[in-house]
C-alpha cells in the first residue's frame, strides 16, 4: 500500500447517489490525514434548510445554484477529500472549476448496488419516486458519460468501502507516478 502520498489539491469524489462517496471519503480523508467535506452538508450550513427543504421550498434551480456557489468557494482552499453530491460534476461551471482545481474521482456503481445502497437512507428528494430503479436508471444513462471525464475511475462493485480506499490510493500514487 501506498505510504507516503502527497496530495497538493482537493480529492474530488464524484458519483451518483448510493455511490458511496460520504462513507469513502471520511475512510480516505482519515487515511492521508486530510479534512473530509461534504458539499451537501455545506449546503444545508449555508442555507440552514435540509436538502429536502431547500427542494421543497426553493425548487431544485436554488439547490442546484448554492451548490455551485458551495464548490466554487471550497475549491479556494487546501488539500482536502470533498464529497459532491450527485448532481454536482453536471455543471459545467463545476466540472470545469473541479477538473482545473483538483483530483476528480468517480465512483462508478452498478445500477443494482445503487439501488440497494440508496434503500438504506432517505432525504434524496430525486429518489422520491415510484420507481426509483428507472430513475437510476436514466440518471445513469444522462450521467455516466460526463462522470467519464474523472481524471481516475474506481469500479466499486462488490467492494467494501475498505477495499475501494484501497483501489482509490493506489490510483493516487499510479497518478503522481506519471507526468502531467
Ligand atoms: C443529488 C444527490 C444528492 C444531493 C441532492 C441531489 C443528485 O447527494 O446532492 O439530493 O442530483 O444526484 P448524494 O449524491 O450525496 O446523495
Amino acid at each position: 500500500m501506498p505510504t507516503a502520498l502527497k496530495i497538493d489539491r482537493p480529492l474530488v469524489l464524484i458519483g451518483l447517489m448510493g455511490a458511496g462517496k460520504s462513507t469513502v471519503g471520511r475512510r480516505l480523508a482519515s487515511h492521508l490525514n486530510l479534512p473530509f467535506v461534504d458539499s451537501d452538508e455545506e449546503i444545508e450550513i449555508a442555507a440552514d434548510c435540509s436538502i429536502p427543504d431547500i427542494f421543497e421550498i426553493y425548487g431544485e434551480s436554488k439547490f442546484r445554484d448554492l451548490e455551485k456557489r458551495v464548490i466554487d468557494r471550497l475549491m479556494d482552499k487546501d488539500p482536502m477529500v470533498l464529497a459532491t453530491g450527485g448532481g454536482a460534476f453536471i455543471n459545467e461551471h463545476t466540472r470545469t472549476r473541479v477538473l482545473h482545481c483538483g483530483t476528480v474521482i468517480w465512483l462508478q456503481a452498478d445500477l443494482d448496488v445503487l439501488i440497494e445502497r440508496t434503500s438504506r437512507r432517505g432525504g434524496r428528494p430525486l429518489l422520491e419516486v415510484t420507481d426509483r430503479r428507472e430513475t437510476l436508471k436514466k440518471l445513469i444513462d444522462e450521467r455516466y458519460p460526463i462522470y467519464g471525464n474523472a481524471h481516475i475511475i474506481i469500479k466499486t462493485n462488490g467492494d467494501t468501502m475498505d477495499s475501494t480506499v484501497d483501489k482509490i490510493l493506489t490510483a493516487l500514487s499510479n497518478n503522481s507516478e506519471s507526468p502531467t
